[in-house]
C-alpha cells in the first residue's frame, strides 16, 4: 500500500530541492548524455534553427544548446521546452506544434516514461520535424544504481510498497529504440544508432552517502511506492544503498573514490 513521502524525502524534493537532488545526482549523468548527443548532430544545431527540448525537465539540453551557441550570430537558435510536469505543460504524445515545425527534437532520457512504449511520443516527433530534420532519443542500457534501489525496496518494505516497478518493455539492448522509432515512419537507413558510457566520482564516506540519500529521494518512489516504514528507517535504507553501490559489476573503489558508470543507447534519425 502507498504510503506518506517521508520528511527526509520531502525535504530533497520540495520545490527547487528537487532540481538540485536531480542535477547532483543521475541528472549529471544524464546531462552528460546530453551534451555527447548534441555533439552526434550533423554540423550541430544550425543557427536560425527551431529545436524541442522534449520531456525537458529542468531544461538541462536547452542549457546545453546555449552554451553550446553562444556566439551572438548562433543565438538566434528558438528553443521550445516542454514536458508533463506543472512548469511546462505540453505533453510530449500530443502537442500543439505543427507538421514540420522543428530542426530538432531531443528527447533526453524521458521515451521509457512515455505510454504505448514511446509510440505516440515517437509518431508526434516524427510529425513535427521538418523533412531533413533529426530526433535525438536516447534510453539507459544499464545503470549501476539501479539494482541497488530495486534491493533497498526488497529489503526494508517486504510487500509493501509493491513490486518493484519497470517500464512494460525492456529497453536495455536497444532494439525497442530502434523499432519505435522505425515504427514512427523514421528510416533505417537514415538513423545513427550508438551505446556510449557516463562515470559518476564520488569520494568514499561522507560525499557517498550524500549522494545516496539524495537518489534514494529521487528514486525510493519511482521503482516502488514509498511506505510508512520509510521514514523511521530512512538511515538504514541510505546506509544499505551506499554499501550496495560500492559491490556493484558496474563499481569501483579505488584510492578513496567510488566510480559508478551508466550507459545510455542513443539514435540520431533523420526524416
Ligand atoms: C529523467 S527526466 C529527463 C529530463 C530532461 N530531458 C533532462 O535531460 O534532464 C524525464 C522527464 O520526462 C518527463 N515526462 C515523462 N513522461 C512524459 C510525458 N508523457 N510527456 C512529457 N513529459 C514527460 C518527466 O516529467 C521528466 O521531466
Amino acid at each position: 500500500m502507498k504510503g506518506k513521502l517521508p520528511k527526509q524525502a520531502a525535504a530533497l524534493l520540495s520545490g527547487k530541492a528537487k532540481v538540485t537532488t536531480y542535477e547532483t545526482t543521475g541528472g549529471k549523468t544524464i546531462s552528460a548524455f546530453a551534451a555527447h548527443n548534441l555533439a552526434l548532430i550533423p554540423g550541430g544545431t544550425k543557427p536560425g534553427s527551431t529545436v524541442h527540448d522534449n520531456a525537458c525537465g529542468s531544461g538541462i539540453v536547452s542549457r546545453h544548446i546555449l552554451l553550446q551557441n553562444a556566439s551572438p550570430s548562433d543565438n538566434d537558435i528558438t528553443i521550445y521546452a516542454t514536458d508533463m510536469d506543472q512548469t511546462f505543460l505540453d505533453k510530449s504524445e500530443n502537442t500543439n506544434f505543427s507538421d514540420g515545425f522543428f530542426d530538432y527534437d531531443m528527447m533526453n532520457m524521458a521515451i521509457i516514461f512515455m505510454s504505448s512504449t514511446g509510440l505516440d511520443a515517437t509518431r508526434e516527433m516524427y510529425r513535427t520535424l521538418k523533412p531533413g530534420g533529426f530526433a535525438v532519443v536516447n534510453c539507459w542500457k544499464a545503470i549501476t544504481w539501479l539494482l541497488p534501489i530495486v534491493l533497498v525496496h526488497k529489503a526494508f518494505r517486504g510487500g509493501g510498497g509493491g513490486e518493484a516497478k519497470a517500464p512494460p518493455v525492456s529497453w536495455t539492448d536497444g532494439k525497442q529504440l530502434k523499432e519505435v522509432l522505425m515504427q514512427a515512419g523514421f528510416e533505417e537507413g537514415k538513423m545513427r544508432m550508438e551505446s556510449h558510457e557516463v562515470r559518476t566520482v564520488v569520494e568514499d564516506g561522507d560525499e557517498l552517502r550524500a549522494w545516496a540519500e539524495k537518489t534514494w529521494a529521487y528514486l525510493g518512489g519511482v521503482f516502488g511506492d514509498w511506505c510508512d516504514g520509510d521514514e523511521e528507517k530512512w538511515d538504514e535504507e541510505v546506509d544499505m544503498l551506499a554499501g550496495l553501490l560500492k559491490t556493484q559489476p558496474g563499481s569501483k573503489v579505488e584510492g578513496g573514490k567510488v566510480t559508478m558508470t551508466a550507459s545510455q543507447w542513443v539514435a540520431v534519425a533523420e526524416k
